[in-house]
């Protein structure tokens, strides 16, 4: 799985730095911002899920790459303004100073602003397939990055922080599903696209991608409370810091792990119709479950 991941991440990267603007173009500011927090040195899940899916609807994954840099771009912009200081004020990231420490606000909210919309430069670079037109991945990642899901969860997420805020668990895993799950689910789709996945593989990539979404969140929470800075790459116990709501706090640690467990054996379920082609997956929602950072 390692090798695996290691060469995966080597791919994404070198398609990364194919797609984005190199530091020498004007104005190099953005594009040195740009540059550093998309190769800060992410774990890359959401392009390696795009890139898996395509294979398992029996696609090449070189198809795949536009719609795996588009992801990481949005992912990482949503990430830079995470950090800001009217978000979750957060100093590191990928373990180095956040964008805001390094630049400055100004130039963090515009790296973000940039990322988000060179996003769909580069998803606009994806070959049809019969079954998708080009508005059809645009749709799909605007969709899900927009204020109905990503940034609705994020406001969300806001507005429930304080101790004076006691979420239910549907309130909850409403936010988990919006901030983090739709964009790991559009990542996972658009892989299926791309190898033209029939309506029944595309429905079954859809209920892989939003279990193993929200288990994602949930160990990210987990993780929060579990694991050291230095380990996570970002500062841990800033849920709790910040009144937060999480699974663990909700739940505590043993129930949340036993939902993580069983919201991971329900993504592994949708992956049956894939049989052996599968099999990555299957594998990375294993490795997703069990990660310690
Ligand atoms: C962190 O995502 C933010 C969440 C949505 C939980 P990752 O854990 O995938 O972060 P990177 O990309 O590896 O930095
Ligand atoms: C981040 O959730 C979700 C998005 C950026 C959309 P968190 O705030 O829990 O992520 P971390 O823990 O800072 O990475
Ligand atoms: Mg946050
Ligand atoms: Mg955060
Ligand atoms: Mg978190």
């Amino acid at each position: 799985m390692n090798n695996y991941l290691e060469e995966r991440c080597r791919i994404v990267d070198k398609a990364l730095g194919g797609f984005l603007p190199t530091t020498k173009t004007r104005p190099a500011t953005i594009h040195e911002a740009m540059r550093y927090s998309i190769f800060a040195g992410g774990k890359r899940l959401r392009p390696i899920l795009c890139l898996a899916s395509a294979e398992a609807c029996g696609g090449n994954y070189e198809a795949a790459l536009a719609p795996a840099a588009a992801v990481e771009c949005i992912h990482t912009y949503s990430l830079i303004h995470d950090d800001l200081p009217c978000m979750d004020d957060d100093d590191l990231r990928r373990g180095m100073p956040t964008s805001h420490v390094k630049f400055g606000e100004g130039v963090a909210v515009l790296a973000g602003d940039a990322l988000l919309t060179i996003a769909f430069e580069i998803l606009a670079q994806v070959k049809a397939t019969p079954r998708y037109d080009i508005g059809k991945f645009i749709t799909e990642l605007a969709v899900m990055s927009g204020s109905r899901h990503l940034i609705g969860g994020q406001i969300l997420d806001l507005e429930g922080e304080g101790n004076d805020v006691t979420l239910n668990a549907t309130q909850l895993k409403y936010i988990h599903e919006s901030k983090t799950a739709a964009l790991l689910t559009a990542s996972i789709r658009l892989g299926g696209m791309t190898a033209n996945a029939t309506p029944a593989q595309l429905e079954a990539l859809t209920i892989y991608g939003r279990s193993l979404g929200l288990a994602f969140q949930v160990i990210d929470d987990i993780l929060d409370v579990t694991q050291t800075s230095e380990k996570l790459g970002k500062s841990a116990g800033k849920d709790e810091a910040k009144a937060k709501s999480t699974y663990p706090a909700l739940f505590g640690l043993d129930k949340s792990r036993k939902e993580a467990a069983r919201l991971t054996r329900k993504a592994l379920e949708a992956l049956k119709p894939f049989g052996r082609k599968g099999a990555r997956l299957s594998d990375l929602a294993h490795y997703l479950l069990d990660r310690d950072y």
